[in-house]
């Protein structure tokens, strides 16, 4: 252990720290029982299977399994060292450790420099925003910024500035402060010519700070005053800024975030300020970058919804479908708020009005698999059968790749009732697609890991991670191929009620081996398979590592787990019904569905 922490001093924070508080800041915690339940930080999951443990002080997920107490949880999530950790959460109860931030020389100058950066950029940003209120050197910029419509009281929250057209304001202005102009350039904050001239990076552009979560200025994006390239100049990337760890406007946004537990998600600068204007302040943006795991995460660990509004042109769809795919590994439910084609957020809220875009677009969001249907539509003329056709299929390749039976089924039906199609025939199409999509799959594989049992079960160790509910069903299967008396007890409980569709279909084929008469054989039951994949996770699950008896107790949280996730995923769809009812003033509607919510909640209770 660090010999600057006595193990009395730890003892003594942990003791008046409530590690609920100390994780409260990252997830989202609801009170079941004597505990509290939340949504895993540590791995994607749709599924709350994180849990707080009040009395013990202690957290463990059941998903991946971390587990550990308030010092270990400041670890992993925020990549502190144990002394980082506990000098943090000393602060919180008024402990102050003085330790030292490395015996390493190096670091310790690295972070010293950090600390110079970082007052400089705190400086030059009020330097900027006074040049643009109060000089005249700040009046085409002014004009400029109120021409865009941005108000004064914005300027002032967001620290608006503008760097003058010289090549050395800031430079002459950092060097009489006696900042090291040299830790400056490494800093991002001004630039070095070839022959060794340190010079003003920002001129003659409208500054707009990037502060980090603690609400430190870290950077700053430049915009011209008019058109010309490059029409933003952001910052390098330095030792206090990295582009893909940062979200602009996040310190910003982040209380109403957790409070709404939705985060939306824009794609510049001047959207997240005309939004914020239009008196919708949860947004963020990246740098212009595409959205990275790291960003992903951020939002994941503040809200449980996202809502994706870009351009509705090619590139802002494109846009869309790549955070999607980013923000769906985390777990994220993902909603799209629709632009009309050529519009970005600011452009649309100057054209029709902030109460336009807080009801027309954010307020109509729709199911991301909702968007790609309706993009698939663009350009088609659904008069025609054989577009129409064209259409139902793609539609249907869509909705193969949904993960859940409950999904698929929802916009089945709404397929069905739009086209007047009967709905079986549908699913048999959609079966057929899945499965000849399923096939194109395992042919695109590397060969060499085919059949290679043994080495995907190392790997699955390592790299999936499932929801609660899909783990529950694999361990439940793994406990059934080996003893028949969990199978039976299974059949009774659950029966073909697996959530996947190829754990209903293992489970079918145990309940019929054991009817047999036979006794627990992986290799008989193997062999009675014809299934490739089928073969393929029995193999995998039989491999699992679980405790060779389970407990009755252990058995029934599983099955419950199993039971309750189509219920609860029930609820979630009407909690976002009542939602647009209320949003439409339907109060009626939106009490019936109240009342509906509440009896299922009742029913999965019993
Ligand atoms: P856009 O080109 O969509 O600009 O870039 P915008 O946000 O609509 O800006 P205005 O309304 O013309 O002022 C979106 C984001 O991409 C990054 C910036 O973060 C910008 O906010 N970007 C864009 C750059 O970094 N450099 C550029 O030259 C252009
Ligand atoms: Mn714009």
């Amino acid at each position: 252990m660090n010999p600057s922490i006595s193990d009395e001093t730890l003892q003594l924070i942990l003791s008046k720290i409530d590690i609920n508080d100390v994780i409260g800041e990252y997830v989202h915690l609801k009170k079941s029982g004597k505990n509290y339940l939340g949504l895993c930080p540590f791995h994607a999951e749709k599924t709350p299977s994180f849990s707080v443990h009040v009395e013990k002080q202690f957290y463990r997920c059941f998903g991946c399994g971390a587990a550990g107490n308030a010092v270990s949880f400041l670890m992993d999530i925020e990549g502190y060292s144990f002394p980082q950790a506990v000098q943090v959460l000393g602060e919180k109860v008024g402990i102050n450790l003085h330790v030292p931030a490395s015996s390493n020389t190096e670091t310790q100058q690295k972070n010293e420099e950090k600390d110079v950066v970082l007052k400089a950029h705190h400086l030059a940003a009020q330097l900027f925003h006074h040049v643009l209120m109060e000089r005249t050197e700040g009046i085409k910029a002014r004009e400029y910024l109120e021409q865009r419509g941005f108000r004064l009281e914005t300027l002032k929250e967001f620290q608006i500035g503008y760097a003058p057209d010289s090549w050395d304001f800031l430079v002459n202005f950092l060097e009489k402060r006696n900042y090291p102009l040299s830790i400056m350039e490494k800093g991002g904050l001004i630039a070095k010519s070839e022959n060794e001239k340190f010079f003003d990076r920002f001129r003659n552009r409208v500054i707009f700070p990037i502060w980090d979560t603690q609400g430190n200025v870290i950077a700053f994006g430049g915009r011209m005053l008019g058109d010309g390239q490059p029409k933003y100049l952001n910052s390098p990337e330095s030792l206090i800024f990295r582009k893909n760890k940062q979200l602009f406007n996040f310190h910003h946004a982040r209380q109403e975030i957790r409070k709404q537990q939705t985060t939306i998600l824009l794609e510049g600068y001047v959207d997240v300020i005309s939004a914020w204007q239009a008196g919708v302040s949860n947004v963020t943006a990246t740098m212009g970058t595409s959205l990275s795991d790291e960003q992903a995460r951020m939002i994941r660990r503040n809200s449980e919804q996202v809502i994706l509004c870009f351009d509705g042109d090619q590139a802002g769809i494109e846009g869309v479908s790549r955070a999607a795919e980013v923000l769906e590994k985390q777990g994220l439910l993902i909603k799209v708020a629709m632009l009309p084609s050529g519009s970005d957020p600011d452009d649309y809220i100057r054209k029709f009005g902030a109460a336009a875009f807080r009801k027309q677009i954010i307020g109509e969001v729709r199911s991301y698999p909702s968007f790609k249907l309706e993009v698939l539509k663009r350009g088609r003329n659904l008069q025609d059968e054989g577009e129409r056709m064209r259409y139902i299929r793609e539609a249907l390749t869509v909705i193969s790749r949904l993960p859940h039976a409950v999904e698929r089924d929802h916009y089945l039906r709404s397929i069905a009732e739009e086209f007047s199609l009967s709905l079986d025939a549908l699913k048999q199409e959609q079966l057929q697609i899945y499965r000849s999509e399923k096939k194109k799959e395992g042919r695109d594989k590397d060969p060499g890991n085919r059949n290679n049992i043994v080495r995907n079960e190392k790997q699955f160790k390592i790299k999936q991670l499932y929801p609660a509910y899909h783990n529950a069903e694999r361990i439940v299967i793994a406990y059934m191929l080996r003893d028949k008396e969990v199978s039976d007890w299974l059949e009774l409980k659950v029966g073909s009620q697996f959530n996947i569709d190829e754990h209903s279909a293992l489970a079918a084929y145990l309940y019929a081996y054991y009817a047999e008469g036979h006794s627990p054989d992986v290799h008989l039951f193997l062999s009675k398979l014809q299934d490739q994949e089928l073969i393929q996770l029995a193999a995998e699950l039989s491999l699992m590592n679980i405790n060779p008896k389970p407990s009755e107790k252990e058995l029934e949280d599983y099955v419950s787990q199993i039971l309750s996730y189509p219920v609860l995923r029930e609820i979630e769809q009407k909690e976002e019904e009542r939602r647009i009812a209320e949003r439409q003033g339907d109060v009626l509607q939106a009490a019936l569905i109240a009342t509906e919510i509440i009896k299922m909640k009742q029913r999965m209770k019993s």
